[in-house]
């Protein structure tokens, strides 16, 4: 009879408790009569069954930051003589000290009113050819940290697609990448060998982004490129880039034959992919140091690996393996903001993966983001529409409460950014998600019910997934363009916040 009692006891444990520990069957498991298992129990049987290491850059080639190609790849990385106007660069969207993004909602890439200054604060000049009151990329710009890491695709939208998908080799494996150069499933003979080179081609060409409007104007991406290449030949008379060039690749050849496009990518990839921030307290805990976590951040790994029969969130149905992510495409429903990519009826629609498949399912679908090092990678969402990580996770519980809770005045974001549809859109979104669910599309999100106590365990779970690296200036220096240095050319862009202090 005690024996029973206890049962009952644990399973009144279990249904009040914040956790779901035990079965309440009463004969079945080895619990069942003595205490819970440990949250470390529970979850080095997570950890077993999902084939977690907690590195996921195991069996890869990662570059070392100080090779001089990378370093050459740092400068280039840097300098705003690859914007067509000569005031935007990679580094412009994608700085270290700001997470490897911008910092704010919806980029600001040409035009900026101080090009200089990045993250919250920088405002599109109302005397820029294209301005219309407000930020001019429709997308957030995603992490460039881990950034080697990808297997399959990059983009939001996945429009940059391995096509052999093997993993582990950033689409290296010699069976080609698409690009927005080349049709879907068909390789793009100009791509680069991975998916890293594939992509850095085009932020140059987008008049949003680098280009601007005048630059090369009306002319192909090619052209582009090829402009960009002539005005460095041009920069190292007498010698400032070709100097670079010619440490970097351990060689005295003249600047026609060095600086091409290819050397410019091949540096700069070396340089992103050495951005490794992968050491955090969830590997440290998954390679066996149990203090690593705390209670609640352990709490919170539970809810979000375990099913939700189990009483967990099930978020590892799509932010699977050591990089948190299944590199597919799922309709979240986030608000949807901005510009939008000149679909729909309306034109101020963003369609996602859709625009790419003309697969409906898709309308709307966004690739899942990796979760390493999300602390510092907000606004998050494709578009930014969220600020902080609780609020992203309150969406991703319940999409609908979510929408119905939203700010669509967007008064808490970055100043311009348009509302217009923003409501009437996102309800579209949400449209989309109802059909697919209705029509049993698998995997989708759901709707999970947790206590405001677990929602702080799943967002504590997720700043053990921090670097600490990535929040300290002085470990990220290796990957920041001195700031004593305005660079070869006298372009590069040394980054202020909005008091005007470097970055
Ligand atoms: C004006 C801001 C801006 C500039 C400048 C910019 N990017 Fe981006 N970047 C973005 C945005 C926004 C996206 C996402 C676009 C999308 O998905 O449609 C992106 C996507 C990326 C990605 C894909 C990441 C992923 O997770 O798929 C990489 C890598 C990247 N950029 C590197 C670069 C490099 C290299 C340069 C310079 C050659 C550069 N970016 C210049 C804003 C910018
Ligand atoms: C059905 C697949 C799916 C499930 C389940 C899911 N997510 Fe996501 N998650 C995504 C996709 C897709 C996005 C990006 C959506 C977008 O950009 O519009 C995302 C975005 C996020 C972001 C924002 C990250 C960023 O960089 O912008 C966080 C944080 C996040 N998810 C956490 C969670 C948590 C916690 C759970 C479990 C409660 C969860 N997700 C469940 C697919 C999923």
């Amino acid at each position: 009879m005690l024996q029973v009692k206890k049962s009952r006891m644990l399973c009144l444990f279990a249904l009040t408790s914040t956790i779901f520990l035990v079965s309440c069957d009463d004969d079945d498991d080895e619990y069942s009569s003595t205490s819970p298992p440990s949250l470390d129990t529970q979850l080095q049987s997570v950890i077993n069954d999902q084939e977690l290491s907690g590195d996921p850059s195991i069996g890869r080639q990662i570059p070392d930051i100080n090779t001089p190609v990378a370093q050459l790849g740092k400068k280039l990385f840097f300098t705003k003589s690859l914007g067509g106007d000569t005031d935007s660069a990679c580094v412009s969207c994608h700085h270290p000290a700001l997470g490897g993004g911008d910092d704010l909602s919806l980029s600001i890439g040409t035009g900026a009113t101080l090009p200089d200054h990045l993250g919250p604060g920088r405002t599109h000049s109302s005397a820029a050819p294209n301005f219309d009151g407000g930020p001019t990329v429709p997308r957030n710009a995603p992490t460039t940290l881990n950034c080697a890491l990808w297997d399959q695709v990059m983009f939001h939208d996945g429009r940059v697609e391995s096509l052999g998908k093997t993993p582990n080799t950033s689409g290296n494996d010699g069976q080609g990448i698409r690009t927005p150069d080349s049709k879907l499933g068909v390789a793009d003979p100009q791509s680069g060998l991975d998916l890293t080179a594939a992509q850095l081609r085009f932020p140059v060409t987008s008049q949003e982004e680098m280009r601007g409007f005048d630059f090369e104007a009306g002319n192909s991406n090619d052209d582009v490129r090829n402009a960009l290449v002539r005005r460095l030949v041009d920069q190292s008379i007498p010698n400032t880039w070709l100097l670079e060039f010619q440490q970097a690749f351990d060689s005295s050849e003249n600047a026609a034959s060095l600086i091409t496009f290819a050397n410019i990518a091949e540096a700069i990839n070396a340089y992103e992919r050495s951005q490794l921030f992968v050491n955090n307290p969830w590997k440290k805990y998954v390679e066996g140091d149990q203090t690593a976590l705390s209670d609640a951040a352990k709490k919170g790994a539970l809810l979000f690996f375990q099913s939700i029969e189990e009483g967990g969130a099930n978020c590892v149905e799509c932010h699977q393996g050591d990089f948190f992510t299944d590199e597919q495409f799922h309709v979240l429903a986030i608000p949807q903001i901005g510009r939008g990519k000149g679909d729909g009826e309306t034109g101020d629609h963003d369609f996602g993966r859709f625009r790419e498949t003309q697969n409906s399912p898709d309308k709307y679908a966004f690739r899942t983001p990796s979760l390493l090092n999300v602390e510092v990678t907000g606004p998050y969402g494709h578009d930014g529409a969220y600020l902080s990580l609780e609020e992203v996770v309150r969406h991703n519980l319940n999409v609908e409460e979510a929408i119905n809770r939203y700010d669509f005045t967007l008064s808490q974001l970055d100043a311009g950014i348009q509302h217009e549809h923003a409501e009437e859109n996102t309800r579209a979104a949400l449209a989309q998600l109802q059909t697919n669910r209705a029509n049993g599309l698998t995997p989708v999100i759901q709707d999970v019910d947790l206590s405001d106590e677990q929602v702080t365990y799943l967002v504590e779970f997720l700043l053990a997934l921090t670097d600490p690296c990535v929040k300290d200036r002085d470990c990220l220096a290796p990957w920041i363009a001195d700031t004593d240095d305005a660079g070869p050319d006298s372009l590069q862009l040394n980054a202020v916040d909005e008091q005007g202090m470097l970055r």
